[in-house]
């Protein structure tokens, strides 16, 4: 992801004296070139357009326009670019607005110079300098149309567990919107059809479904599909569970075959949640992914499942998979540490969440993401974490022989917990 090359700054500032004091000091970081200043909005999109920088550093004063909308107007413009807002207030409501406008990182002056260079070398991780702005993009305010992505490499992540309420569906959910904040366009796609949480977690009215997409299908296209899709004010787009059992049941692998192309063609990242199972349909999400984010709790019934995953996997040929083990809910009470389960798993767990109720549930409760809700709490710094690793390149490849020993090892036969597929 780093190219080695310097990144490009772009200093938007209304007071002469901050700019040049930032300029300063940023000129003695060999990997950070400061391209330009701005003291205007405008100027700082024109330049944008001109110097092709991969960091924006936002004033939310400015005397044309406020910051928060110029860079709603800038990430709109120029998807690539990571806009870090510098503001003197440090209200929530304020960082929540700046995160919905797209900006990445959000530091409350006076900062530390080492947060500030230490946060542009965060952001810069995901960015891609600006290019001029394509004919089709417009200045609207707004993220929420999700265009064909330039190139179609989107990433499909599967979120699964093989144990109920592990927490698979709040990482996936608070995943989804950091990804989003980082600039991917995502879609979450709740395959838990029977008991889908995806909609109470983003807290969204009743919207379209799988059930629509089970109406639609044999006509199905990216238009078709965008319109099934529920957005939420983060910018992730949810393609929401069934509303009833009875109607999941009649949703089949065959959907999911017919919808996976189109929103793959409409996102950077899919992300999918599961439910613990070995039924047609998660197996179909997990043949989609090209990354398993495994989620286990500190707890033995958790392990157990987490081993037998890993002889199933293994048996499926899933050799050119990045497998993941996320640790959830880690606390001191479990009496079992991270180093016993990377023993006992033999697979190291780089991602580990703490185990922190009362947050979570109020969150939860409140209807609002973790990571908006509590942005400085550990857990909103592990999904940083966790986004960037799922960037970077560090995985675990697990080793495992052909493809084809599935079709006879399971058959027809299908493992399920809670399915009756
Ligand atoms: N890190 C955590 N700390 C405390 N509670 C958590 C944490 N992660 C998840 N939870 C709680 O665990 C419960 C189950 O989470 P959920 O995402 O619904 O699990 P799953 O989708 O795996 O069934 C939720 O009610 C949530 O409150
Ligand atoms: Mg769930």
């Amino acid at each position: 992801m780093t190219s080695g090359l310097p990144i490009r700054v772009l200093i938007v500032d209304d007071v002469p004296e901050s700019r040049e004091s930032i300029q300063r000091l940023l000129s003695f970081e060999p990997d950070i070139h400061v391209v330009g200043q701005a003291s205007r909005a405008q100027e700082a999109l024109e330049l944008t357009a001109r110097l092709q920088p991969t960091v924006v550093l936002m004033d939310t004063t400015l005397p044309d326009m406020d910051g928060l909308q110029a860079t709603l107007t800038l990430t709109a413009q120029f998807p690539g670019v990571a806009v870090i807002i510098l503001s003197v207030e440090s209200d929530p409501e304020l960082l929540r607005q700046a995160m919905v406008a797209g900006a990445r990182e959000f530091l409350v002056k006076p900062f530390r110079f080492e947060e500030l260079v230490a946060a542009i070398r965060r952001v810069a991780l995901f960015a891609r300098p600006a290019s001029p702005p394509s004919p089709t993009v417009t200045a609207q305010p707004t993220r929420a149309a999700v265009t064909p992505p330039v190139d179609q490499q989107s990433r499909v992540i599967a979120v699964v567990g093989m144990k109920g309420g592990v927490g698979r569906t709040f990482l996936a959910s608070n995943l989804a919107v950091m990804l989003a904040r980082l600039g991917r366009r995502v879609i979450l796609v709740d395959a838990d059809l029977m008991f889908g949480d995806v909609a109470v977690l983003f807290n969204v009215p009743k919207g379209k479904t799988w059930t629509d997409v089970a109406h639609l299908s044999g006509m199905l296209d990216p238009e078709v599909v965008q319109d099934l899709l529920t957005v939420h004010a983060s910018g992730v787009h949810l393609l929401l569970a069934p509303y009833t059992p009875q109607e999941a049941e009649t949703i089949s692998v065959d959907h999911i075959q017919q919808v996976l192309p189109f929103i793959r063609q409409l996102a950077d990242v899919v992300l999918f949640d599961t439910y613990p199972s070995y039924s047609e349909i998660t197996l179909a999400v997990m043949d989609a992914a090209d990354t398993l984010l495994y989620v286990l709790t500190p707890e033995m019934t958790a392990i157990k499942d987490a081993r037998q995953f890993l002889d199933v996997i293994e048996l499926l040929g899933y050799t050119e998979k990045r497998v993941l083990f996320v640790l959830n809910r880690v606390h001191p009470a479990a009496g079992i540490t991270a180093a016993d389960i990377e023993e006992s798993l033999k697979q190291s767990c780089l991602v580990r969440f703490p185990d922190d109720a009362a947050p979570v549930l109020r969150s939860i409760n409140e209807g609002m993401l973790f990571v908006d809700r509590y942005p400085e709490h550990r857990i909103s710094e592990e999904f940083q974490r966790l986004a960037a690793i799922l960037f970077e390149g560090e995985s675990t490849h697990i080793s495992t022989e052909s493809q084809g020993r599935r079709r006879r090892l399971f058959g027809g036969l299908i493992l399920s917990r809670r399915a009756t597929s």
